[in-house]
């Protein structure tokens, strides 16, 4: 039994900002984020909601699939920005889709949010409690930036990836299945550091009852920039090496490197220490800035659309990330 990714949607705000938009409201240049950062436009949501892109991009994935929301048995949402502390960001999108027979959850693993919930579908779907996931990064991030603190806000955007995932048998060669075997998600790893989670911190609410007073004061994303890339740089390769060995997989056979969109020099770091061409890792942080749990989906269908990937090339996809968390994954197309 293995499961494999069969469709791929996503959705932007219509409203993009450019850095030198940016530069027009606080003191900041293009030339300062796109040289440390790569990042050139973001999207900002006006009128779209976490669920609202959701929807749309878990749309657009079911079509690409050719699989109606009814047969969807399993929803997870990964996200950190949902509209709604309950109801859940994926039972919304499973209204908004009318996917009644699915069992819809959210999973907050920030930037590895994608990843984790790929890696919970797979283990729901190997074990054959269920057939078909949709699995969905969405953040609106721009809600949670403190927009007077520019060594933040200047580096994330808004967004929605999705993909369908299905379980396929024994003999790998049901539709969509393999011919060399059984392909799909050939191995994965993941990992968790709540010892550094604070380095990369939002807090939610505070107690606020009969017993103590705490004002609702909102609370916006503060990071350490230094310690968030040095723990990028570092634990990113590491968790790839380790993906691919499980997978057998040699890195000269990976056709891309699918990592999360926080920052180019991120990506060519992780580049140099694999050895691998750089060309193999594709990009959207240029686009979209960083999207948190909805980058790893949305660069994913952006290369599907394009015609980048096809059957039988081996891809390693990675997230990163708040919790501090981290996820890698190798699979066959
Ligand atoms: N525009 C202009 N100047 C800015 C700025 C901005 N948007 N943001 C910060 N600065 C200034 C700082 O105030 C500082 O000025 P000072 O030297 O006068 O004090 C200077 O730029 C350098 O700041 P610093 O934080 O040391 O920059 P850096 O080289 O470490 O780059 C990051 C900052 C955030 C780009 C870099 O640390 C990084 O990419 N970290 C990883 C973050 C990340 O990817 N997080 C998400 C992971 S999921």
């Amino acid at each position: 039994m293995t499961t494999r990714i069969i469709g791929t949607g996503s959705s932007l705000p219509r409203q993009t900002v450019t850095n030198e938009d940016l530069s027009k409201i606080m003191d900041t240049s293009d030339e300062w984020i796109s040289s440390r950062t790569g990042i050139r436009e973001r999207h900002l949501a006006k009128e779209e909601t976490t669920a609202s892109l959701s929807v749309e991009a878990a749309g657009k994935a079911l079509q690409n699939a050719g699989v109606l929301a009814e047969e969807v048995d399993l929803l997870i949402v990964a996200t950190i920005t949902g509209d709604y502390v309950t109801p859940s960001t994926a039972c919304e999108v499973q209204a908004g889709l009318g996917a009644s027979r699915a069992v819809a959850f959210d999973i907050n693993a920030a930037c590895s949010g994608f990843m984790f919930a790929l890696h919970t579908a797979h283990a729901y779907l190997q074990t054959g409690i269920y057939r078909t996931a949709l699995v969905v990064g969405a953040e609106t991030l721009s809600k949670i930036m403190d927009w007077n603190d520019r060594s933040t806000c200047v580096l994330f955007g808004d967004g929605a990836g999705a993909a369908v995932v299905r379980a396929f048998g024994e003999d790998g060669m049901e539709k969509g299945g393999s011919e060399n075997g059984f392909g799909g998600l050939l191995a994965f790893e993941q990992g968790s550091d709540g010892l550094r989670g604070k380095v990369l911190a939002c807090e939610g609410r505070r107690n606020n009852n009969p017993l103590v007073q705490n004002p609702l004061v909102p609370s916006y994303v503060g990071m350490d920039g230094q310690e968030v890339y040095k723990f990028a740089v570092s634990t990113v390769p590491a968790s790839i090496l380790r993906v691919l060995d499980r997978a057998g997989v040699d890195a000269g056979e990976v056709k891309y490197f699918v990592l999360h969109q926080a920052n180019i020099r991120i990506i060519q770091s992780v580049a140099k220490r694999l050895r691998a061409d750089v060309g193999k890792f594709p990009l959207s942080l240029d686009h979209c800035g960083n999207v948190s749990a909805a980058s790893v989906p949305i660069l994913l269908d952006e290369m599907n659309q394009k015609g980048m990937l096809e059957k039988g090339d081996k891809i390693v996809m990675s997230g990163f990330g708040g919790g501090l968390t981290w996820a890698s994954a190798v699979i066959e197309w």
